[in-house]
């Protein structure tokens, strides 16, 4: 589970009280905090939680006003970094630049959670070539000895804040997909790099997307900053 706070809470305190929650009920889970709360949240992670970055730029340092580079997001602490969220790329991020981000948090030694997902679905599947194009700089960027480092989140940009996820059988056939040139970039181990699966998932949903979309794990947005949803998510896991 990589919970993804994006630009909440608000203040200091209301992240101690996300942070603690999520620790009680959802060992194991990777919280994705703004930088403000980067250094602090990193301080307070136990074995059973990870924290990481939303994104980072792949210059160590520079004249970059308003950037915070991976090598600093490594030296506060985190062990994560997401990278070309759709919410980045909607801001300017490139695939090439998606793929430098995810050759500097690799470098750094952090796990990248590189995001993909197409904006529209059309009947011809152009959009699973626009997948194709979003993975290539992403994989060009992983040598073969980093497998282990990568994390692929498949969250198309429909589903995003949206009231449903995909249906878990669309999510199958891209499971598939994902995999399937995962195998060709890295061989047969290539199927061990994790596919996530995020867009509208709640504690509701979790089940059946696990099942019916075969993934690895989740990218959880909204559902991510509320504590009752928290709680609910770690009760949902258990039986799965
Ligand atoms: P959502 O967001 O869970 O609020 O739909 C997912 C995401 O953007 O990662």
């Amino acid at each position: 589970m990589v919970m993804n706070w994006k630009m909440n809470p608000l203040t200091e305190a209301q992240a101690k009280t996300l942070l603690t929650a999520t620790k009680k009920f959802l060992p194991g889970a990777i919280i994705a905090v703004p930088m403000l709360f980067l250094a602090e949240a990193a301080k307070r992670k136990t074995k059973s939680i990870c924290i990481a970055a939303q994104d980072g730029h792949w210059e160590d340092s520079g004249a970059h006003t308003g950037d915070v580079s991976m090598a600093q997001i490594r030296a506060a602490g985190a062990t994560y970094a997401i990278v070309g969220h759709a919410e980045r790329r909607a801001a300017g991020d490139s695939n090439e630049v998606v793929g430098e981000k995810v050759g500097a948090a690799i470098e750094q030694g952090l796990i990248a959670i590189a995001c993909v997902g197409e904006s529209v679905r059309d009947e011809q599947g152009e959009y699973l070539l626009h997948i194709q194009a979003q993975l290539a700089p992403i994989l060009a960027a992983t040598q073969k000895s980093k497998r282990a480092k990568l994390i692929i989140a498949y969250e198309p940009v429909w589903a995003i804040g949206a009231p449903e996820p995909m249906r878990p059988h669309d999510m199958h056939q891209m499971t598939l997909f994902i995999k399937k040139i995962l195998i060709e970039h890295f061989g047969a181990s290539g199927r061990s790099v994790p596919v996530l699966y995020g867009g509208a998932v709640t504690p509701e949903n979790v089940h059946e997307m696990m099942e019916g979309g075969e993934v690895d794990g989740f990218l959880v947005g909204r559902a991510s900053i509320d504590p009752a949803q928290i709680k609910a998510f770690g009760a949902a896991i258990k039986t799965l």
